[in-house]
């Protein structure tokens, strides 16, 4: 039973789900979406809050300001309802509706930028406001991209919650947005388990690992400036993912009743990947970690429209053609090809057009 007083004390780190008879092999994903922020970010916010305030930063008067995607945001806000802080979040047009409704229902305010800087796109922009509100308005900016409480948080409770459940973890795959998570996870290992393999998943376009800036549409993974927090002599692997693919993704998830976010789409396809790319033994042990659940993107990832819109015709067709084989090639594939065509019945909607290449004509798909 878990009984409290104030929001932020309930944040189970016991929760996975054995994904194995999803996608054959022993991958597990660490389901960090039950709290009352609904995401892992309440964690870096708590740490980062907690932070500022022992140092006399922050205090009673004060007020908040941060640049979030969605989940930060929401986080602080729920943090600095409790504390009676205001709090200012500066998020731009991919930020979903239903995470600027939950802000806004804590006492937030939104500030929403729509124009890209050339030299550090909508993220840019992002900063330039949050500096602009800083100084007019003095607010302290935790700036979640510099603070080493945002990889501390997940140094102290993410990873010592992964390595409790899995003593003899093989591998870690985790998600990089402002590469808190990894940085604490990565730091974690390499003290406590070196053997563990930490594997670093960003989203195509993304600038965290040094690739060409590209579109991003789904929140919480890959940046347009790299966060000073990233370490990356520290990284042991990394995997970039196309969106498309993450959609795929977590569209499987979702026909196995495990509705997620679109990031945990991205790290379980580069889980996929990375795991059919490298012979592991059959007793390894892996496990995904799934930043938040996916009511806040029934708008989006699952919205087939939404899908058509953002990937056009040859994003759709790409997405069930790229994931399709390499669940095939699953050691125990539990996802069969059916599976696929029921994801693929999803995206090509009701009307029958289909986007997907035309079928060989002899029974089999081309997928
Ligand atoms: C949905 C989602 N996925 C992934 C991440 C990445 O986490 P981090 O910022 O620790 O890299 C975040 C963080 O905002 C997120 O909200």
């Amino acid at each position: 039973m878990a009984v409290i007083s104030s929001p932020e004390q309930y944040v189970p780190e016991d929760v996975f789900v054995d994904l194995r008879h999803v996608v054959g092999g022993n991958l597990f994903l660490k389901c960090e979406g039950f709290n009352f922020s609904g995401s892992i970010k309440l964690k870096s916010a708590l740490a980062m809050i907690d932070a500022a305030e022992l140092t006399g930063e922050l205090g009673p008067g004060r007020g908040v300001v941060e640049s979030s995607s969605g989940n930060m945001g929401v986080a602080l806000s729920l943090i600095c309802a409790v504390r009676g802080y205001r709090f200012a979040c500066v998020t731009d047009i991919r930020c979903t509706r239903t995470s600027r409704d939950i802000m806004r229902a804590l006492g937030a305010e939104v500030h929403i930028v729509t124009e890209p800087t050339p030299e550090g796109g909508l993220l840019g922009a992002r900063l330039n406001l949050v500096r602009a509100l800083q100084q007019r308005e003095g607010l302290v900016w935790l700036n979640q991209y510099a603070n080493d409480s945002n990889w501390l948080a997940h140094y102290r409770t993410t990873a010592p919650g992964v390595a409790r459940a899995f003593p003899s973890l093989d591998v870690l795959f985790v998600g990089a947005g402002t590469t808190g998570t990894l940085m604490g996870c990565t730091r974690f290992f390499h003290e406590h388990r070196p053997e563990t393999r930490v594997v670093a998943i960003d989203t195509v376009g993304s600038v965290n690992f040094g690739g060409a800036p590209g579109p991003r549409h789904i929140p919480g993974l890959g940046t347009s400036v790299k966060p000073q927090i990233l370490d990356v002599s520290l990284v042991d692997e990394i995997v970039h993912v196309d969106e498309a693919d993450a959609v795929a993704a977590s569209r499987l998830l979702v026909r196995h009743g495990f509705l997620l976010g679109g990031s945990t789409g991205t790290v379980l396809a580069g889980a996929l990947g990375w795991l059919a790319r490298n012979e592991l033994p059959d007793d390894a042990l892996a496990v995904a970690i799934s930043p938040d659940l996916g009511e806040r993107y029934v708008d989006t990832v699952y919205n087939d429209q939404w899908v058509r819109d953002t990937y056009g015709a040859r994003g759709v067709a790409a997405l069930v053609r790229r994931l399709s084989p390499l669940l095939q090639e699953r050691p125990h594939p539990v996802a069969s090809p059916d599976e696929f065509l029921d994801v693929r019945a999803d995206l090509v909607g009701v009307s029958g057009r289909s986007l997907a290449p035309p079928d060989p004509g002899d029974g089999r798909s081309r997928l």
